[in-house]
């Protein structure tokens, strides 16, 4: 007789493809029956086909989350959270202390997310010599606008111009402004720094010149647990160029680091995000950093890499490019995360690359390319029929993951405002996974939507490569 697999119950908080992604994962689990009950954003057709119970919370406000869950406290062993504004706003202190069930997510204090001076700070203790220089300009420190200019032009002077400027609160990767990429004079930069001076405290910091990668790593409050690193595509158009985006693609190789990385790099970063988790911890176990608290984005330089930013959750696309290659059953390391027991996860030797397509109107790509949006498609149904058969097709290989997508009353999927839908392909090498991926995509018809082309090609990673080795060269 085969026995029932165990009933499991779980609560996720989705924004996005990610939230699919963190659905998926879990509902393959050989080892337990998973009844999910989704909180998303809006009526995302992946959860609503594959969930128990979904429920659409706009805002995802924790109060609102927390009385959705209430409602099925019987049901619920955990809940799992990927986007980091209920992070921030405390969704699981609420969820603890309101329906008492284990959440995987940082508490509000340790969501260090939330204000990257904290995190400048933090990084200053902890790994002083990968702390690009800062300056924090905060609008209750200055008396005039002429004051605040004037100081911060002496810190341009030092800096010799070269340097990024970013809001202190999280804003998606789109708030920050590089020199020589998002402004090229000083009246441009101050437009940019007013615009975010207005709204809170700002930092300018040195810029740094190399490549950039993402950390990432499960932590049950007592172990670090790091996954393989992956590369995003932050900006929204090929070669690099165009606004910053919440990212167009990803990729990760088959080993532990990435190609223009070596292993010395990636032992470093480990070691740097090791000293910032034992700060944090303390002695002993801190299990209000359980989940996510270290998704860790470096720059590689030629004297190794260089801290950018510390964030609270999985990041979007990166972890896409590791659950689907979970060896372990994910609802085991879930439960592991919350005995604290979770010393290591196993990850499958192979490569992946999450590619995104987006409507017209995401990443200003119909005011930079007017002419290539097809007008007639757009506000169309978004078709995932045939990429669906294709990902069956492949087995596990190929995974459709929709995103800013919304099922409405005729039964239809249509594109909303930010990132639509994303494939991720799996490959002995990155070049197998990419083609994968562009296949999948390809097959997603409707809305008008657009992709980068060059999300991990062999062009875009030589170039790193190169890069990296230019650098090291000077040193
Ligand atoms: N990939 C960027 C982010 O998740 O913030």
């Amino acid at each position: 007789m085969v026995e029932a697999l165990e009933r499991v119950g779980v609560l996720v908080v989705s924004y996005g493809s990610r939230g699919a992604a963190i659905l998926d994962s879990l509902l393959r689990s050989d080892e337990y029956d998973v009844n999910a009950y989704v909180a998303d954003r809006q009526r995302n057709p992946f959860n609503i086909r594959f969930s128990k119970e979904h429920v659409v919370i706009p805002s995802l406000d924790p109060v609102e989350i927390s009385r959705f869950a209430a409602r099925r406290r019987e049901e619920l062993d955990f809940a799992i959270v990927g986007p980091e504004k209920p992070i921030i706003a405390g969704l699981r202190d609420i969820l603890e202390a309101e329906v008492g069930i284990p959440v995987i997510c940082p508490t509000r204090k340790y969501a260090i997310e939330k204000s990257k001076v904290a995190q400048r700070r933090l990084f200053q203790e902890v790994a002083p010599e990968v702390n690009p220089r800062f300056k924090v300009f905060n609008p209750e420190d200055y008396g005039s606008l002429s004051d605040v200019k004037a100081d911060l032009f002496k810190w341009l002077d030092e800096l010799n111009d070269e340097v990024a400027v970013k809001p202190d609160a999280p804003a998606a990767g789109k708030g920050v402004g590089v020199w020589g990429d998002h402004f090229n004079t000083r009246s441009e930069l101050y437009e940019h720094f007013m615009a975010n001076f207005k709204e809170g405290p700002v930092i300018v910091e040195e810029k740094i010149e190399g490549e950039e990668s993402s950390f990432q790593a499960f932590c049950d409050g007592k172990h670090l647990a790091p996954l393989p690193e992956t590369r995003d595509y932050k900006r929204a158009f090929d070669g690099d160029r165009g606004p910053n985006t919440g990212g167009m693609g990803s990729y990760r190789d088959s080993g532990l680091h990435l190609p223009f990385m070596d292993e010395a790099d990636w032992e470093k970063e480990r070691s740097i995000v090791e000293r910032i988790f034992r700060r944090l911890r303390g002695d002993g176990s801190n299990p209000e950093i359980r989940g996510v608290p270290f998704y860790v984005a470096f720059i590689h330089t030629g004297r190794g890499p260089m801290i950018l930013e510390n964030n609270s959750r999985p990041g979007d696309p990166e972890i896409m490019n590791i659950l689907p290659l979970l060896r372990d059953d994910f609802v085991e390391v879930c439960f592991r995360m919350i005995e604290g027991s979770l010393t290591r996860v196993d990850v499958e030797s192979k490569a992946s690359v999450v590619t995104y397509k987006a409507p017209p109107s995401y990443g200003e790509y119909e005011r930079f390319f007017p002419d290539k949006v097809r007008r007639e498609e757009v506000g169309t149904p978004i078709i995932l029929d045939e990429a669906e058969k294709l990902a069956s097709r492949y087995g596990g290989r190929l995974r459709i993951y929709p995103g800013s997508m919304e099922l409405r009353g005729d039964g239809k999927a249509y594109a909303l405002r930010s990132r639509t839908v994303c494939t991720v392909g799996v490959g002995d090498d990155i070049q197998e996974a990419r083609r994968v991926s562009l296949e999948g995509l390809k097959a997603i018809r409707g809305g008008a939507l657009w992709h980068r082309t060059d999300i991990a090609s062999e062009d875009h990673i030589s170039r790193s490569i190169e890069h990296m080795r230019r650098l090291r060269r000077r040193g």
